[in-house]
């Protein structure tokens, strides 16, 4: 049986862009593979967050992630630092990584451009401790969003590169997985580029009717069309992206012949997508509340899911070392 695996940082709340980019594959998936989902808390440390708040940032997201769907008897579920083999792997697969391709990925790029007072190692590496939460599990199948790409290209060629270095198959080579054609990049509500965390551009799960809508009244438009049948302007053309994602394909047939026959109205399509948005999030949000305060059912799904999680990665560990020459006295 394939194995999938996926995973989110354990930052701020889950917005559409997790949802619909990542989260609603794997869910699918749950049923058919041998399953693994884990929170990235290692990897939210690039950016310093305080250490009291950084315990409850899990919690926050393992929470909206159970309320979304995600099975505890189907996956192991776990927070990467409980499974300290994925830091061992992360040591030993830096060795083979180099300092030139890391600088050439486009999120560290990005990271440098935004946050240039703070490029530390972790962040260059991040691609490396990524690749071996994958590779800890041996994943076939990863479960992602647009964004995502590089970094599984790069989990393919630490795969490879191990494998042909060390001359041991112990790795296959991870795939960026959507059942759709392509992996998803879900717009923000601002204009352009993708919605996420720190952008300020999101509609989060946890949000409530109310600021959803106010969120998608406020998105970015234009004055409309006034040739029939015109280039849509980047804004807009998000907007259809949403209502694709979201509505019912009669809905976003009717909007889009509105848009090419100009008589399209704005404020219309925004309350269609506003409630579509809250037909998906709604039902989430009130399984957030109930689970968020259910200590006990938290404890018992990273208990069993930890356990899976260890023994599955100390498996693979054993090999990655035995390939690499270690030996006991
Ligand atoms: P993160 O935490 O930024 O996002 C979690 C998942 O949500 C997807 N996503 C999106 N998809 C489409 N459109 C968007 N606007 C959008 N925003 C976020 C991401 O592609 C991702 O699938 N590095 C990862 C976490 C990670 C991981 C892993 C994932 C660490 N190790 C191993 C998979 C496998 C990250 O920062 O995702």
């Amino acid at each position: 049986m394939e194995t999938v695996l996926s995973g989110i940082r354990s930052t701020g709340h889950l917005h559409l862009g997790n949802y619909f980019g990542a989260l609603k594959n794997y869910i699918k998936m749950q049923d058919e593979y041998n399953c693994f989902f884990f929170i990235a808390d290692l990897h939210s440390l690039t950016t310093h967050p305080h250490p009291d708040d950084f315990h409850s940032g899990v919690k926050t997201i393992l929470t909206e992630y159970l309320a979304s769907g995600l099975d505890p008897h189907k996956s192991a579920i776990f927070v990467q630092s409980d499974v300290p083999e994925i830091v061992e792997l992360y040591v030993l697969l830096n060795m083979i990584a180099y300092k030139g391709e890391l600088e050439r990925t486009a999120s560290f790029k990005e990271k440098i451009r935004k946050h240039p007072e703070n490029v530390n190692a972790g962040l260059l590496t991040y691609p490396v401790l990524m690749a071996a939460d994958i590779l800890i599990h041996r994943a076939n199948k990863v479960p992602v969003g647009k964004d995502q790409e590089q970094h599984l290209e790069i989990a393919r060629l630490l795969a490879r590169r191990f494998n042909n270095m060390y001359n041991a198959e112990v790795f296959p080579e991870p795939q960026a997985f959507n059942f759709g054609k392509d992996l998803v990049k879900v717009p923000g509500l601002d204009g352009s580029g993708k919605m996420g965390k720190s952008e300020g551009n999101g509609i989060y799960l946890f949000d409530d009717e109310k600021s959803i809508h106010k969120k998608v009244m406020k998105a970015v438009t234009d004055a409309g069309p006034t040739e029939p049948d015109s280039k849509m302007p980047e804004a807009v053309e998000n907007l259809f992206t949403l209502l694709k994602i979201v509505s019912e394909p009669e809905v976003v047939q009717h909007f889009t012949a509105a848009y090419n026959n100009c008589s399209i109205r704005y404020g219309d399509l925004k309350k269609q997508l506003a409630a579509d948005i809250c037909r998906h999030t709604l039902p989430i949000k009130a399984k957030i509340e109930e689970i968020g305060r259910d200590d006990a059912f938290l404890r018992s799904v990273i208990k069993e899911g930890t356990e899976k999680a260890r023994a599955s990665a100390s498996a693979t560990l054993t090999e990655v070392k035995r390939a690499v020459g270690f030996r006991s006295f």
